[in-house]
């Protein structure tokens, strides 16, 4: 018989997003249902985005600019990169994708934290490596633990900063002190920095600034968030010049979408809705923060726009939410038994999520 797949997706399991809005709202028989299992802008979108994309409609029978170039200029003057330190993907979950395609092969070592986004092992699994993880100690990434893991044969470590699901930082000193021992000849080291513009510590990195210094460094952003383009796929991977382009050497010719284009560049100049979302996460989360310590509940300080909180009834809890139009993440599927996560919304949703609790 010829065998037809590869035998390395017998042992993955696809990742399973859940039912869509739509869906499950029908299911439920509610007209509105409040997702908070995602961690997407609470807001919505940007409306100059939205503005863009109504004005580019008109267009879509038009392939994109398969460089994402103007989008990538814009980036690079508001980060202070070059251009050619910067690929476009759809989503930051394509670059993960494209991390593994390029530089993993059979016999690599990746070294994961775990738990952390799954799609980090999926696709490491994918391109064949090994995955090495090193367990979180209570909510932190633990370096030192990463550190002792590394061999010649390690090609990738995959930090998360602020972390997803466990909403910590790793301090700008440990990860330095990281950096440092690892010297030239290190790893790919992968700081996926998705929740950054919800970091209000002093403490924390921002790695674009760590590039010149730490050239295998590769810093993962996205607009999913903090400008609410979570549906039209718009992620970008900050690194060095040679990095990107071992990137753009196994990208899809037109990864990124005309929408997603104009709607990302857009959003970079809307200014009044990124202020808007952060400041509105952060009084969120600091109100949810302070009353859901009033009530006994623990959980680590979250720099994200999401909470992991203990509970001890989780997959109870999480039907009882959604009965009543809320949907929150049960921790156990994210490697947190025992715990909901779920992300900071309105002030409405917050008060009716504390009274549910
Ligand atoms: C840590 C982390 N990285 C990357 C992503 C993917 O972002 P995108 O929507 O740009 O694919 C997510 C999405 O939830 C995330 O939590």
């Amino acid at each position: 018989m010829r065998r037809l797949w590869r035998p390395v997706l017998d042992g993955l399991i696809p990742y399973d997003a859940g039912l869509s809005l739509e869906a499950l709202a029908r299911e439920l028989g509610r007209s509105e249902l409040v997702r908070l299992s995602a961690n997407e802008n609470p807001l919505g979108p940007s409306p100059l985005a939205v503005a863009a994309v109504k004005r580019e409609a008109a267009r879509i029978h038009l392939y994109p600019d398969g460089g994402s170039t103007a989008l990538r200029e814009a980036l690079g003057r508001s980060l202070g990169a070059a251009p050619s330190q910067i690929v476009v993907g759809n989503g930051a979950d394509e670059l993960i994708a494209l991390i593994a395609t390029a530089a993993f092969e059979p016999g690599d070592e990746v070294i994961v934290p775990v738990p952390s986004f799954e799609p980090y092992e999926i696709s490491a699994r994918l391109a064949g490596a090994r995955i090495v993880p090193s367990p979180l100690a209570g909510y932190d990434t633990d370096l030192d633990d990463v550190l002792r893991r590394v061999t010649d044969r390690t090609k990738a470590v995959m930090l998360c900063s602020p972390h997803n699901p466990a909403t910590t930082i790793i301090p700008r000193r440990a990860l330095l002190g990281f950096l440092d021992a690892l010297g030239p000849d290190s790893p790919l080291v992968v700081l996926d920095q998705a929740y950054i513009d919800f970091c209000d510590d002093p403490d924390h990195a921002d790695g674009i600034r760590l590039l010149e210094r730490y050239p295998r460094l590769v810093v993962l952003r996205t607009f999913s968030k903090i400008a609410g383009l979570a549906g039209l796929r718009v992620g970008y991977a900050v690194a060095s010049a040679e990095t990107i382009d071992r990137f753009n050497r196994v990208r899809a010719p037109y990864n990124v979408n005309r929408l997603g284009q104009v709607a990302a560049l857009a959003a970079l100049d809307d200014h009044a809705h990124v202020d808007k979302t952060v400041r509105l996460v952060l009084e969120e989360r600091a109100y949810l923060s302070a009353e859901l310590t009033k009530r006994g509940y623990a959980f680590p300080p979250s720099r994200a726009n999401f909470l992991l909180v203990a509970v001890s009834d989780a997959a109870d809890l999480r039907a009882r939410l959604m009965r009543e139009g809320i949907l929150v993440r049960d921790g156990a599927s994210v490697g947190f038994p025992g715990h909901l996560r779920f992300s900071v919304g309105l002030r409405e949703t917050n008060e009716k999520l504390l009274s549910l609790l």
